[in-house]
């Protein structure tokens, strides 16, 4: 089922149009992360959704019930819609002890006493925090108040949790210990949630889908595999994945059954296909291929490609990370182990054409995919 819908959806802060037609569709259960740099309109999707700011144009139906609608002026109050929000500062309120900044939603329904002591115990439990339940906010860890506020907001069962980028105050390694709670908690709780974050590690690593952002519209909605093996956009693929996807210009020549693209990495014939329907109209045109450094390798011996020279080669703890350079255009390699290049060395490249991305030059667009199936 559908939990929430957005219908181009507007939004504005005077004159700037911060939301630009955003349609998006939630499903029930699902962990769906806003992704993208800073500013392009996250968490004004995330307010809208949870009524603290109405659209300027646009619908937005959670749970099969209109809850705003800018041309009826229809607006459900953000109490009505079954939603919880965690934002980023945690905001517990600092003369309540654990227990009673988690109840305190609890006691404002006028939930009876002992029902308010089983639901509060056992939101701490699941965020694994019990033992502080006397303690005051000033008393714990910025992580323990952090699993506080995320327990504050679970207490009262909301249908959809949205969380603003919650992680983003903690040290790299809690982030990365509250990353699993959140899985967790999600895999346990098997509700909807709705997560911010600028982290694309954070992003892959948590949703089920992610929505990628980019000055107030969304460009791509997919699984995180499907995001990192196929972004739609130029713009996509530069943004997912550390180190940097390579990009390549090369040059398309189209006939009959084939395409073939020329570029640093030699001449490579593909079927037509293997190719989207939207191809420029004429027999030759400029592209970029995309290349992920890990679906690349280094060799000694002559593959097709001609020879390229090793730029620079950096040990990074399990992998070597290894720049080559030709014609002045360079391309990152990560390889498994420890590689013994030197700056100068002459190798090859070796990769798999089914690997390669091929966007067009002229609007950016992905024209041809990755040819790999991966387990879901
Ligand atoms: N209350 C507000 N008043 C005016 N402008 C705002 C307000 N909130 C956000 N903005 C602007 O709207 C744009 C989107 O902001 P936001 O949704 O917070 O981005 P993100 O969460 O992706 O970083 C930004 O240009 C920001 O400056
Ligand atoms: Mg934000």
């Amino acid at each position: 089922m559908k939990q929430i819908e957005l219908q181009k959806v507007d939004k504005y802060y005077g004159d700037n149009h911060v939301l630009k037609g955003i349609d998006l569709s939630i499903e029930e259960g699902e962990f769906m992360t806003f992704l993208g740099p800073s500013g392009c309109g996250k968490t004004t999707t995330l307010r809208v959704i949870a009524g603290l700011e109405k659209p300027d144009g646009g619908v937005v139906v959670i749970s099969g019930k209109e809850a705003a609608n800018a041309k009826t002026l229809h607006f459900m109050a953000p109490g009505k819609r079954g939603l919880n929000l965690v934002f980023q500062s945690y905001a517990l309120w600092p003369h309540m002890t654990v227990y009673d900044n988690v109840a305190f939603v609890l006691k404002v329904k006028k939930m009876p006493k002992g029902s308010i002591y089983e639901n509060v115990m056992q939101a701490l439990s699941m965020m694994q925090i019990e033992e502080y339940k006397d303690r005051y906010p000033s008393e714990l860890s910025g992580g323990q108040q952090q699993r506080v506020a995320i327990a504050r907001a679970i207490v009262s069962k909301p249908k959809v949790l949205l969380l603003d980028e919650p992680l983003s105050n903690l040290d790299a390694k809690l982030r990365l210990e509250m990353r699993s709670e959140l899985k967790r908690l999600h895999r346990e709780l098997k509700t909807t949630m709705i997560y911010v974050t600028h982290d694309q590690v954070e992003a892959l690593t948590l949703s089920t889908r992610i929505s990628v952002f980019f000055e107030g519209k969304i460009v791509q909605v997919d699984t995180p595999m499907e995001l990192y093996m196929n972004p739609a956009t130029l713009q996509v693929a530069k943004f997912i994945g550390n180190p940097k996807i390579n990009l390549i210009d090369a040059h398309a020549v189209v006939s009959e059954e084939k395409v073939v693209i020329k570029s640093m990495l030699g001449e490579m014939s593909i079927s037509k296909e293997a190719f989207e329907k939207d191809l420029p109209k004429t027999e030759e045109w400029d592209c970029v291929i995309g290349l992920r450094p890990e679906h690349i390798s280094v060799t000694e011996e002559r593959e097709k490609s001609n020879p390229v020279s090793v730029a620079t080669s950096m040990l990074a703890g399990s992998e070597t990370l290894i720049e080559v350079e030709e014609g002045g255009q360079r391309i990152m390699v990560k390889q498994l182990g420890i590689q013994k290049y030197q700056a100068g060395d002459k190798v090859y490249l070796k990769f798999l054409p089914d690997q390669i991305n091929i966007f067009r030059k002229d609007n950016g667009k992905l024209i041809k995919k990755t040819q790999i199936t991966c387990p879901q």
